[in-house]
């Protein structure tokens, strides 16, 4: 078990006490994103030994809502002193503006990421003014079906490779995706596995990516966006996965319309 936790790990910033494991910061198989896209974007922040640390990504649901992975916070889940958000940025750290949580949600049913039920809302203390670079992500309706032919994206600051931070200037990345259903994305986790015989893949999941083309640790929380009629709507919450773009290993992700009545109960 210890050895398949080495692999098995969520996409994590560096709050994972595990050596070769933990998620800096950037994409897999990506490239630097555009100043203006993506303005939904957010760092989220926790105060570690080097300040206002990267931990995750985030997207920005409402002028004062963060949707995150409950993974990303649930260490210090109820010191929100403990975390600030960076909304977007082009390069992690450079004129930072903090701004400090009022609350933090966790979803109920979250015990680990391998159970699904991965995300959080986060509260800020005050709304933020949203601007032509800083805006927020729509929300599907529970009944949108996301497809594999959809044009889909993740982005964020995680590590480029497993175990290979994002090096200075820490530019935003992107990388487009291929959506994969639970069942399918089940079937290819069990593909050369020595994981359990039994579901891996639950049904509030949907998988991304390809080889080559994942998201990777540091990108936890962030969104998996797809362009729906010329909307760009969140599909996904960046979760967990095995290694980094590894062949049968796409990256996992908290299945959003899932989990959208929770949300707009909060909200509201
Ligand atoms: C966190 O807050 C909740 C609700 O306010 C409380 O029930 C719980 O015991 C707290 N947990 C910790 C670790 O302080
Ligand atoms: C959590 O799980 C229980 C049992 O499956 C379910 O009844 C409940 O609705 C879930 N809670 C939320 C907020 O989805």
């Amino acid at each position: 078990m210890f050895c398949l936790l080495l692999l098995m790990l969520p996409h994590l910033g560096n709050s994972v006490p595990i050596v070769q494991d933990e998620r800096g910061a950037k994409i897999v198989g990506s490239n630097e994103a555009k100043e203006g896209e993506w303005p939904w974007q957010v760092s989220l922040r926790k105060n570690l030994e080097d300040p206002w640390k990267h931990i995750c990504g985030g997207s920005l649901i409402h002028p004062s809502w963060i949707l995150t992975a409950a993974h990303c916070v649930e260490g210090d889940k109820n010191d929100t002193s403990k975390y600030m958000i960076q909304l977007r940025q082009q390069n992690l750290y450079k004129d930072d503006h903090l701004v400090p949580l009022e609350k933090i949600i966790i979803h109920p049913n979250y015990t680990n990421v391998f159970e699904g039920f991965d995300l959080a809302l986060l509260k800020l203390q005050s709304p933020v003014q949203l601007t032509k670079t800083i805006q927020t992500i729509t929300l599907p309706e529970a009944s949108q079906i996301f497809t594999p032919d959809m044009e889909c994206w993740v982005t964020g600051w995680g590590d480029i490779a497993f175990g290979v931070h994002l090096p200075p200037p820490y530019t935003l990345r992107k990388v487009q995706v291929s959506l994969m259903d639970a069942l399918t994305c089940d079937r290819e986790y069990h593909q050369r596995s020595v994981l359990s015989a039994g579901r891996i893949i639950f049904d509030n999941m949907i998988c991304a990516g390809e080889t080559g083309k994942d998201s990777c640790q540091g990108d936890s929380g962030g969104a998996l966006v797809c362009d729906v009629q010329n909307t760009w709507l969140q599909a996904g919450i960046v979760s967990w996965g095995i290694d980094c773009g590894a062949p049968h290993r796409p990256g996992v992700y908290t299945r959003v319309t899932n989990f959208v009545d929770w949300i707009s109960q909060h909200i509201q």
